[in-house]
């Protein structure tokens, strides 16, 4: 924020010379702040995810009990996981209402496919989010979904991977 107000006092109100680039003004530093929440969100989950598949559910330790994988710590993880969730979700929403916003006052129409591919992945960001919760928590059907880690692991692993195609598309779309 102190940054923005030097570059306002400065009258540097858009980013590129000849004021052809973004504003810079409050939409913008959310804008920014949305898509770095949206980032960092996925990293932490996927990332957490990654980690869990290739090194942790694997070992010996987890192989005789899943709840192995968290060092005794499964509650700081599942924590974690409740916030990259809220973040991943608030910001996907936000992320969204601006692409729709921007295309309206564009007076452009975004096609029907748009709509249609992120609502794929909406459901399979759901399903992620479903996934590393349960693997999280502490239920006896927690429990039972650790049982079968690695298989679970593996869906939510192709889950994000065709979540990243679909977001790679997506951005072409608008
Ligand atoms: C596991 C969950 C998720 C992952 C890994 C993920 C990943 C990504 C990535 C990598 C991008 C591209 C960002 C960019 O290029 O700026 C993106 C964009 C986006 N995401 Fe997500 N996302 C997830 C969940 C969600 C959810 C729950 C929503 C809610 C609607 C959402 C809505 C969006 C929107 C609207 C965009 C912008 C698409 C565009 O450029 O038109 N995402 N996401």
């Amino acid at each position: 924020m102190a940054v923005m107000n030097i570059l306002l006092s400065m009258n540097i109100h858009s980013l590129l010379a000849d004021g052809t680039g973004p504003v810079l003004d409050l939409a913008y530093a959310a804008q920014i702040l949305s898509r770095v929440l949206h980032f960092l969100s996925a990293m932490i989950l996927v990332g957490g995810m990654f980690y869990l598949r290739t090194i942790l559910a694997p070992s010996s330790a987890a192989q005789a009990d899943p709840e192995a994988c968290f060092a005794g710590r499964r509650s700081v993880w599942a924590r974690w996981v409740g916030i990259a969730t809220f973040f991943l979700l608030a910001s996907g929403i936000y992320n969204l209402m601006l692409v729709i916003g921007q295309s309206k006052a564009a007076g452009v129409k975004l096609p029907p496919t748009y709509h249609m591919l992120l609502g794929i992945k909406f459901l399979l960001a759901l399903l992620v989010m479903f996934v590393m919760s349960i693997l999280a928590g502490k239920t006896a059907a927690a429990g039972r979904f650790r049982g079968q880690m690695g298989k679970w692991l593996n869906i939510a692993w192709l889950a994000t991977i065709a979540i990243v195609v679909l977001a790679g598309i997506l951005r072409t779309l608008h």
